[in-house]
């Protein structure tokens, strides 16, 4: 097996792949609109009531029609799903691990196609599309590596006359809800780690991006997923989520989305219905109220340019993005100098241009959210960048940017998921800890500064699931920085880390006599 490294980004100055990336944005283009059925137990079912996906950044432009699954639906989903996990987890592993293999082979050679999807159907741009297709591509390369290594067990001691063993099996029928924001490698991750497993699954993906993640549904049927083994059942939360996951045969869930909606399901699974024989595991990746604290003695320039990374890379639309910005009062105007003057630069405007750096937000719920929060923000501190809004054509927010915040003020404290970055000032790094501390989230963070002692301080007291140092607040890799938050941010799962499997497997020991 060749060891796990992870997929390289591609490179669009390189004149063959922005021809590449080109031809499938044609590709895509041409077959827009297409409809997509439900997939139960092998079986397409169309119905007559579709979710219809459209495009961002021109909101008239339909991406594709999806079929809906309604209660009726999905209890066949989940039915089917039950029946298949008799058969699924006695596959041996090797066996479902070559299908992760197969089809992050497949992915990679039609990787532009998958990226051109997502530059439609989300409003990423090329970049941020290009790396979340190497995001999946990594998921399904670790996870496939990391079973086969949890196929071995571990080692528990054995005694004279007492054999003792210690491995893993799969608990059941999994429920997975994936975002909007990373519409392929998240539902790719949270997908195939079920799978993988010896799990069967019943995939809900993101109303908002459905056609991205039935393209992958045909991938793993290319690449031999037994036909009943997942059931791809888009449809209305409202009407099926709720119901699903109150069911007596699902076993675990696994969520990334609102902290709204992750408390409501953390809630719910843990009743228990009639005829349900276990308690339901959940993991929730939940929302951020990411901080970037810049310290007197930090490369301004570095912070500068991982503060305006962090915050307007896909429109701040990442639970991981830096939406707040905390610098020492000494450093103060001069950093926040340089990341105005930075972000002016981002050219904003049609994803699927070379050379965009910040698309639309991904509907008119977020648009309108974010700019009440523009509002908020402006009487909260001063407005020293952007505001502007349009949803003529698409949900366009300029990169924006509010100053001299306070601590406790409403966008320092709730989570906007848009181009909207807070600046405040401390006294000094214990009072940069302090907020950075102060919201109920805890998912990722960063402190720019030459000061190795406070390297220790935050590595202790910053409380993140994800901590970096002199760099931005995204952009995790897989197999490399596991990612997860703690408190209102999530369970803690570290997706693309050692643990994730863990989370979908029962450990089991037997004990023989001799
Ligand atoms: N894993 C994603 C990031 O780190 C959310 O940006």
């Amino acid at each position: 097996m060749i060891p796990y490294k992870n997929d390289d980004w591609t490179d669009f100055s390189v004149s063959e792949n922005h021809e590449s990336m080109k031809e499938a944005l044609a590709k895509i283009e041409g077959e827009l609109g297409r409809e997509f059925p439900l997939i139960i137990g092998g079986e397409r079912i169309v119905t007559e009531d579709k979710l219809v996906s459209v495009n961002p950044y021109q909101k008239d432009q339909i991406i594709g029609k999806v079929s809906k699954a309604d209660q009726e639906l999905a209890e066949k989903a989940i039915q089917s799903a039950y029946k298949a996990f008799d058969h699924w987890r006695k596959w041996p592993a090797h066996m479902r691990a070559d299908i992760l293999f197969k089809s992050a082979a497949i992915i990679r050679r039609r990787r532009h196609e998958f990226s051109a999807a997502m530059v439609y159907e989300s409003g990423k741009n090329w970049f941020e599309a290009d790396a979340d297709t190497s995001e999946a591509v990594d998921f399904l390369e670790f996870y496939g590596r990391q079973m086969l290594e949890l196929d071995q067990g571990k080692t528990v001691i054995s005694r004279q006359d007492e054999k003792n063993r210690y491995f893993y099996q799969p608990m059941g029928v999994g429920f997975i809800v994936p975002p909007w924001n990373f519409p392929f490698a998240i539902m790719v991750g949270t997908t195939v780690s079920a799978l993988v497993t010896g799990n069967t699954a019943v995939l809900k993906p993101s109303e908002k991006t459905p056609v991205v993640a039935a393209r992958f549904v045909e991938v793993l049927e290319e690449a031999g997923l037994p036909k009943d083994v997942l059931q791809f059942i888009p449809g209305d939360p409202k009407v099926i989520g709720d119901y699903i996951v109150d069911h007596p045969l699902i076993r675990f869930i696994n969520f990334t989305g609102s902290r709204a909606t992750g408390t409501r399901i953390y809630e719910r699974a843990a009743k228990v219905h009639p005829g349900q024989k276990w308690l339901k595991s959940v993991v929730a990746e939940m929302g951020g109220k990411d901080t970037i604290l810049v310290d007197r003695d930090a490369d301004l320039d570095l912070a500068a340019r991982s503060i305006v990374s962090a915050s307007f890379g896909f429109s701040g639309q990442k639970c991981s993005a830096c939406s707040r910005a905390v610098l020492h009062q000494d450093i103060y105007d001069e950093v926040l100098a340089r990341v105005i003057e930075l972000s002016k630069k981002l050219k904003v405007g049609n994803p699927a241009d070379h050379d965009t750096d910040m698309g639309p937000v991904i509907d008119d719920i977020q648009f309108r959210r974010i700019r009440e929060y523009i509002a908020i923000g402006k009487e909260e501190g001063e407005l020293v960048l952007g505001g502007e809004t349009d949803d003529s054509h698409g949900f366009m927010i300029q990169p924006t940017i509010i100053a001299g915040v306070k601590p406790d003020a409403r966008i320092m404290l709730e989570e906007v998921f848009g181009p909207l970055l807070a600046v405040a000032k401390a006294k000094d790094f214990d009072e940069m800890l302090a907020i950075a501390n102060n919201t109920d989230y805890a998912l990722t963070g960063a402190l720019l500064t030459r000061n190795r002692e406070h390297i220790d301080r935050a590595r202790q007291d910053f409380h993140v699931g994800n901590l970096y140092f002199n760099r931005g607040c995204t952009g995790s890799i897989v197999g490399v920085h596991p990612f997860g938050g703690f408190n209102m941010s999530g369970t803690d799962a570290k997706a693309g880390g050692p643990d994730y499997l863990l989370n979908f497997l029962l450990a089991k020991t037997t004990t023989e006599n001799l």
